[in-house]
C-alpha cells in the first residue's frame, strides 16, 4: 500500500549568520584618564591606606594578564610597594583600605582565564571587567559568592564561555549584571534568505537555570545577557523574572536563543525603561499592556515569531524613543496618526504584516533618524511629509501597491546612509538624485519594478557598502571589475534583471578588488565562471544561480573561499566540483541542484543545513557521512543516478525534516533505523526507486510524517 500526502509550508526566510569583521567603536579604556597623568584617582590620598592582603590580590591579578601595550598602559600605577587605593580603575571604600570597586572597563587586556585572587577582594562592591579578552575560557565555577557586598558586575564583551556560575545568584546585593556580548548587525535579502552579516560569532556563555541564576537578586534592575545561550533554561524564563525581579528597569537578552511568549505576569514589572528581546524565537502576542509602562523608551523585539494584532496605541506612546518590530511577518496592524509630542528615534516595523496607508502625520516625528517601513501590506502614496524628517539616516519602504517613480523628496534627505526600496510597486529608472547623497553607504532596491541601465553615477558613490539591485527589469552589461571603484563593498546583488554580467576588461590586478562577503549574480546571463571570484577570500555567501555557468568548479574556488557558509548554483551547466567528497566545514547551505554534475555527492564536513542535490548525474553517496548529518535540516537528491542500499548513514540525521531521495535507483528494503532516529521528519520521499520489502513495522511509533510517498517501489505492507 503506498501513502500519499502532500503538504506546503509556506516559505519563511531562514536566518543565517554571516560573518564579517565590524569593528566596534570602543570606548576608552577606563584607566587611561587617570595614569596619563589625570586628576583625581591619584591625587586625593585615600583616608585609609590599602590594605596588604588587597595589594597583593591585586597585584597576582595583574600579573594574570598578559603583558602588552595596553596592559602596560593600564597597569602603570599598580606597582608593588604604593597604595594601592590610589591604582587607575580602584577605589577603597570610605573605611579601611579595602577595595571597593575595580573598574577595568575596555582596557583591552588579554588573559587565559579569569584569576581566583579577584575572590579575595571581599569588600567590591563595583566589578567591570567589559572588553577584555579571556580568550574563551570558563568563569571559575566557585568564587563570586564571597563578593556579597558586590551591587553592580560586568563581564559584558569578555570572551567568556561555557556555564555562568550560579554563585553569582547568591549576590543578593546586585543592583545590575552585565554577562552580554555586544553585536552589530547588517540584513540582507538574498532568495528568500535573510543573509545576517554579524559582528561576532564567539564564545559564549550558557545559563542553564535562570531561576537559580536571578531568583534572589531582588533589587536587580538591570539585566544584561545579550548573547548568553539560554536556549536550555528549565523554567519559563518570563515569569520567573517578572516574580524575582520587581524593580528591572533594563530587561536586555538579545540573541539568546529564547523561545516561549512574553508572559501576562510581566506586566508586574510596569518601571521597565528598555525591554529588548531581539533575534530570539518568541513568539506569542505582543502585549498590550506594554503600552501603559510609562518609562518604556526601547521596544526591540525586531527579529523573533511574534503574531497578533499590535495595538497601534504602543506607537504613540511618548517616552518611546526607539520602536523595532521588523522581521515578525505575522504581526499585523496599523501605524496611528503621529503626534509631534512623539520622542520617536527608530521605528522600524519592516517585514512584518502591517498594513494600511503611511500616516503623512509620520512627518511630525521630527526626531526620526531611521524608518523602516518596509511592510509589504502599505499601499497609497508615499507621504512627502517625510521630507521633513532632515535628520533621517536611514529609510526603509515596500509595499506593492507603493507605485510610481522614486519621490523627487527623497534628495532632500541628505543625511540618508542607507536608503532601502523593496518589494515595491516603483518603477522607472534610478533617478540621478541619488548620486547626491553622498553620505550613502548601503542602496537596496530589490524586487521593484525599477527598469533603464545602472546610472553611471553610482560610480561617484565610491563610499558604498552595500548595493542591492536586484529583481528588477534593470538592463545593459556590468563589468565586475568596475566595482573596483568601491573600495568598502561588502554585498552586491545584481540577480534577476536584464542584465548580462561579465568579468571585464581590466582583470589585470584582480587582487585589488574590494573583498565581498556577499555576492549574488543569479540570473545575470554569465556564460562563465566569474573570475572576480578569485581572491575573495573572505566571501561568506554566494549566489550564481540561473546562468549558464558550465565545466567544473575551479579549485582555486575552494581554496579560496574559507569562509563560505551558503552557496547557491542550482541551474546552470556544472558538470564537476572539482573537489573529494567532503566540502569545507562552514557550509550551511549547498544548493548544487538543476546541474549536470556526476560522480560522488559532495558533503560539507561540518553542520550545514540544507543541501540540495536534486536533478543531476550523481552517482554515488560516500561511504560514511554520518558525523556531518546532526545539523541537517534539508536534503534533496532526486532524480539523480544513485543506486545501492539506502546507507544507513542518512539515520544518523536526527534533524532532517525533509528527505528526498525519489527518483533514483535505490534498491534493498527501506532501513528500519531510518524511521527511529528521524522522528522529526516531516517528509519523505523515496518514490520511484528499485526498493523491495515490507515497510518497517516500527512507523507506528515514529509515524510524524506529514508527506510519505514511496509510490513506484515494491514496497509491501500495511501503513497505519
Ligand atoms: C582634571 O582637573 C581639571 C581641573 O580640576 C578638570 O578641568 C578636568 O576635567 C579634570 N580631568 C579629568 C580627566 O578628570
Ligand atoms: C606597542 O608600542 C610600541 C611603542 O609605542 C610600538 O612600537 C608597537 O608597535 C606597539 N605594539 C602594538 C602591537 O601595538
Ligand atoms: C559594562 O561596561 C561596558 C564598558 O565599560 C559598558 O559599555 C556597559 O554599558 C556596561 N554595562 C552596564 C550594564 O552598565
Ligand atoms: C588562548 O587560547 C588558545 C587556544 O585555546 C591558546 O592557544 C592560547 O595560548 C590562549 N591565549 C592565552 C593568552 O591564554
Ligand atoms: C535592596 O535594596 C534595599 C534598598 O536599597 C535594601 O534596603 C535591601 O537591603 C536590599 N536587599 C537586598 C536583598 O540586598
Ligand atoms: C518613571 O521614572 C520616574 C523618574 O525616574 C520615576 O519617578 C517613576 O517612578 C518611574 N515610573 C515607574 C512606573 O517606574
Ligand atoms: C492600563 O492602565 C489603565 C489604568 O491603570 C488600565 O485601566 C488598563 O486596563 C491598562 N491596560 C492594560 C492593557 O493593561
Ligand atoms: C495580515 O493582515 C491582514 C489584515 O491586514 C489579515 O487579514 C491577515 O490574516 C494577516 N496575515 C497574517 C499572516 O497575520
Ligand atoms: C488618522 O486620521 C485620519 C483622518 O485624519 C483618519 O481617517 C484615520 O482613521 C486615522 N487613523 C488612525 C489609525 O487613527
Ligand atoms: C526639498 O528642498 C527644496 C530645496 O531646499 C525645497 O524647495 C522643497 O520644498 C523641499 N521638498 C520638500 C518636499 O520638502
Ligand atoms: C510591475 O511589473 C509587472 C510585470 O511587468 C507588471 O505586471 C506590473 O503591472 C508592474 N507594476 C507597476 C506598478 O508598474
Ligand atoms: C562624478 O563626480 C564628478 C566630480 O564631482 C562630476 O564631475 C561628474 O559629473 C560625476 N559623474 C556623474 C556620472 O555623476
Amino acid at each position: 500500500m503506498v501513502v500519499t500526502t502532500m503538504t506546503h509550508h509556506r516559505p519563511r526566510p531562514v536566518v543565517l549568520h554571516l560573518l564579517i569583521q565590524i569593528h566596534f567603536v570602543v570606548i576608552v579604556c577606563s584607566l587611561r584618564p587617570s595614569s596619563a597623568g589625570g586628576n583625581h584617582t591619584v591625587a586625593v590620598p585615600p583616608l585609609f591606606p590599602c590594605l596588604s592582603d588587597q595589594a597583593s590580590a591585586l597585584l597576582r591579578l595583574k600579573r594574570s594578564f598578559a603583558t602588552t601595550n595596553e596592559s602596560t598602559m593600564a597597569f602603570r600605577s599598580w606597582r608593588a610597594g604604593t597604595d594601592c587605593c590610589g591604582w587607575a580603575g580602584v577605589r577603597c571604600g570610605d573605611a579601611e583600605g579595602r577595595v571597593a570597586s575595580l573598574d577595568l572597563g575596555n582596557c583591552r587586556l588579554e588573559s587565559g582565564g579569569l584569576d581566583p585572587a579577584l575572590f579575595d577582594l571581599t569588600s567590591l562592591e563595583n566589578l567591570n571587567l567589559a572588553y577584555n579578552d579571556f580568550n574563551g575560557s570558563q568563569l571559575p565555577s566557585s568564587g563570586f559568592e564571597h563578593l556579597t557586598k558586590l551591587t553592580h558586575l560586568n563581564l559584558s564583551s569578555s570572551s567568556f564561555s561555557g556555564p555562568a556560575p550560579t554563585s553569582i545568584g547568591s549576590l543578593t546585593n546586585l543592583v545590575s549584571l552585565d554577562l552580554s556580548t555586544g553585536f552589530e548587525t547588517t540584513e540582507l535579502l538574498s532568495n528568500g534568505y535573510v543573509l545576517h552579516v554579524d559582528s561576532n560569532l564567539g564564545s559564549r556563555l550558557i545559563v542553564q537555570n535562570i531561576e537559580t541564576l536571578i531568583a534572589n537578586l531582588i533589587n536587580l534592575t538591570k539585566l544584561h545577557l545579550g548573547r548568553v545561550d539560554l536556549s536550555n533554561i528549565e523554567t519559563h524564563w518570563c515569569n520567573v523574572l517578572a516574580k524575582s525581579c520587581p524593580k528591572l528597569q533594563v530587561l536586555s537578552l538579545p540573541y539568546s536563543r529564547l523561545s516561549g511568549s512574553i508572559c501576562s505576569s510581566l506586566h508586574s514589572l510596569h518601571s521597565l525603561v528598555v525591554i529588548d528581546l531581539q533575534y530570539n524565537y518568541l513568539s506569542g502576542p505582543i502585549p498590550d499592556f506594554l503600552t501603559n509602562f510609562s518609562n518604556l523608551s526601547v521596544l526591540q523585539l525586531n527579529h523573533n515569531n511574534f503574531e497578533g494584532w499590535i495595538s497601534s496605541a504602543i506607537f504613540e506612546h511618548k517616552k518611546l524613543v526607539t520602536i523595532d518590530l521588523h522581521i515578525n511577518y505575522e504581526i499585523s496592524g496599523y501605524l496611528p496618526n503621529f503626534s509631534t509630542s512623539s520622542n520617536l528615534v527608530n521605528l522600524n516595523v519592516g517585514r512584518t504584516n502591517l498594513s494600511g496607508i503611511i500616516p503623512a502625520s509620520i512627518g511630525n516625528l521630527i526626531s526620526l533618524r531611521k524608518l523602516g517601513l518596509g511592510a509589504s501590506g502599505f499601499f497609497g502614496q508615499i507621504p512627502s511629509s517625510i521630507a521633513n524628517l532632515k535628520s533621517l539616516s536611514a529609510l526603509e519602504i515596500s509595499g506593492k501597491g507603493i507605485i510610481g517613480s522614486i519621490p523627487s523628496w527623497v534628495s532632500n534627505l541628505t543625511s540618508l546612509t542607507t536608503l532601502q526600496f523593496y518589494d515595491c510597486g516603483l518603477s522607472g529608472s534610478l533617478p540621478s538624485f541619488i548620486g547626491d547623497l553622498r553620505y550613502l553607504r548601503n542602496l537596496a532596491v530589490s524586487n521593484c519594478n525599477f527598469s533603464g541601465q545602472i546610472p553611471p553615477y553610482i560610480s561617484n558613490l565610491t563610499q558604498m557598502q552595500i548595493i542591492l539591485l536586484n529583481s528588477n527589469y534593470i538592463s545593459g552589461t556590468m563589468e565586475l571589475t568596475s566595482f573596483r571603484k568601491f573600495p568598502d563593498l561588502i554585498a552586491l546583488d545584481l540577480s534577476d534583471n536584464n542584465l548580462v554580467v561579465v568579468d571585464g576588461q581590466d582583470n589585470s590586478s584582480l587582487a585589488s578588488l574590494p573583498k565581498i562577503a556577499h555576492l549574488s549574480l543569479s540570473g545575470c546571463n554569465m556564460s562563465e565562471f566569474p573570475n572576480f571570484l578569485r581572491h575573495q577570500d573572505e566571501i561568506g555567501s554566494i549566489d550564481l544561480s540561473d546562468n549558464q555557468i558550465h565545466g567544473a568548479i575551479p579549485l582555486w574556488a575552494w581554496e579560496t573561499w574559507k569562509d563560505l557558509f551558503f552557496l547557491i548554483l542550482a541551474n546552470n551547466k556544472f558538470t564537476s566540483i572539482g573537489y573529494s567528497p567532503f566540502l569545507p566545514p562552514q557550509i550551511e547551505v549547498l544548493d548544487l541542484s538543476n546541474n549536470m554534475f556526476e560522480g560522488a555527492i559532495p558533503i560539507p564536513h561540518g553542520s550545514a543545513i540544507m543541501l540540495d542535490y536534486s536533478n543531476n548525474r550523481f552517482s554515488s553517496v560516500p561511504s560514511n557521512f554520518s558525523s556531518h548529518l546532526s545539523d541537517v535540516t534539508l536534503f534533496k537528491a532526486s532524480r539523480n543516478n544513485l543506486s545501492g542500499e539506502i546507507p544507513l548513514s542518512f539515520c544518523a540525521g536526527t534533524s532532517i525534516q525533509l528527505l528526498d531521495l525519489s527518483y533514483n535507483n535505490f534498491s534493498g528494503p527501506i532501513p528500519s533505523c531510518l524511521m527511529e532516529n528521524v522522528n522529526g521528519m516531516q517528509s519523505l520521499y523515496l518514490n520511484k526507486n528499485q526498493l523491495h520489502g515490507e515497510f518497517p513495522d516500527n512507523i507506528k511509533e515514529y509515524c510524524s510524517f506529514e508527506a510519505l510517498d514511496v509510490s513506484g517501489n515494491w514496497i509491501e505492507g500495511q501503513l497505519p
